[in-house]
């Protein structure tokens, strides 16, 4: 796959495995970026009024497309917490209510659960999922215990962010409507990582970044939401869309869509995010990189001492693995990793523990794993508390 490092801005001199974090966008998508962003500027009004808001509509519908809702469901939003908020805000959350989650979470969704959760006296519960999980029933099991009389809402990562595992939100959805619950899924990592069909999924709510796995430049996001939940949905800033002089058709659009003046370039290149997609076979490259994920793992695993967090299989793991180490600094062993053996990888603390977790994609070998392994294997043996 080292041919496809070509086409990435990347620099050469760094081993970049934490393609997780923000992505990372290839030439021909960043030009295409540039290049409307180079429109905006020659002809704002052009851009602003009519040139921008027809390719926002040509790329929101081969978005819909490609993550599997109508599109009259799905809009941009700049990253997912935003999407998130828009939603946590009018849920009409009332005193006793409890909203089901698990201790998974990524940090900004725990943070703005918490705030609107105070705010209306409703709780948010952040169910145990023991580590490492057996099977995915064990997770929906575990989510599941946290379920009470108060529950309204379901919340979940459908692949989490420190720990890098896909849980199973298709069998989550299911339970939380056997229940008459609300299911919100936090898909951040999903959309160019795993197969997405957000209808069949049957969350009510849905969001997802492409400026991750999808490759499009930073700050390109969605959401999703049902008609039934659209209508609740007042705008977390009133804009233009409100009342608007003309109307789209969708009130859910003109509310959330149209926000003021800002550059919105990164919206308009999702059809040449999958172009390039298209073009390079990604789901060739991203079977490829799953593979990679599963046969170095093991080698990992016994370097560090610490067992895998779930099953090593693609219903459990994608194109991330994550470990839980021995350490006594995340920070200074990330800098360490970067500074002195150009490695980028996140090390992670999270709930009183650290992980470091690795993400594949398309422009990464096996000896990209090995210099990792190489030098994760000489702090250890200089016996620092950075890595035991
Ligand atoms: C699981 C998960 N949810 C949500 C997000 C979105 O973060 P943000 O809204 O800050 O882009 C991330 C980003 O890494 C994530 O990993």
């Amino acid at each position: 796959m080292q041919d496809l490092k070509n086409h990435f801005l990347l620099d050469p001199k760094v081993t970049f495995l934490n393609f997780g974090s923000f992505g990372a966008c290839p030439k021909p998508v960043f030009e295409a970026y540039q290049n409307w962003q180079l429109e905006l500027e020659k002809e704002p009004v052009q851009y602003m009024l009519r040139k921008g808001p027809q390719q926002l509509e040509v790329s929101r519908k081969a978005l819909a497309d490609y993550v599997g809702c109508e599109a009259s469901n799905l809009l941009f939003v700049p990253n997912p917490t935003y999407g998130l908020n828009i939603v946590i805000k009018n849920l009409n959350l009332q005193p006793g209510d409890e909203v089901l989650s698990t201790d998974l979470e990524y940090g900004a969704c725990d943070r703005s659960w918490e705030f609107y959760c105070s705010l209306r006296g409703a709780t948010f519960k952040r169910q145990h999922i023991e580590l490492p999980v057996s099977s995915e029933e064990q997770i929906v099991e575990d989510v599941f215990k946290g379920l009470s009389k108060k529950t309204k809402v379901v919340f979940v990562s459908h692949i989490t962010s420190s720990t890098g595992m896909i849980l199973p939100a298709e069998k989550i959805c299911r339970r939380a409507k056997q229940e008459g619950l609300l299911c919100i899924v936090d898909g951040a990592h999903v959309p160019g990582h795993i197969p997405l069909n957000i209808t069949a999924l049957g969350a009510d709510v849905y969001t997802g970044a492409c400026h991750k796995w999808m490759m499009a430049p930073k700050g390109c996001s969605f959401l999703y939401a049902t008609p039934a939940l659209q209508t609740q949905l007042d705008p977390l800033i009133v804009s233009w869309g409100y009342k608007s002089a003309k109307p789209s058709g969708s009130q859910f659009l003109d509310y959330h869509q149209h926000t003021g003046t800002r550059d919105y370039s990164a919206y308009l290149c999702v059809p040449d995010c999958l172009s390039f997609m298209r073009e390079h076979n990604w789901e060739e490259v991203s079977k490829k990189c799953k593979a990679l994920v599963l046969q170095s793992a093991p080698k990992f695993i016994e370097l560090l001492q610490s067992p895998a967090l779930t099953p090593l299989n693609t219903k459990h793991l994608g194109q991330m693995l994550s470990l839980q180490i021995r350490c006594n600094n995340p920070e200074a062993l990330q800098t360490l990793l970067y500074d002195k053996y150009h490695i980028e990888i996140p090390v992670i603390p999270f709930e009183n523990k650290v992980f470091i977790r690795f993400s594949i994609n398309g422009f990464n070998t096996s000896s990209d794993l090995d210099k990792l392994y190489e030098a994760l294997k000489q702090i250890k043996a200089e016996g620092q508390p950075l890595l035991q």
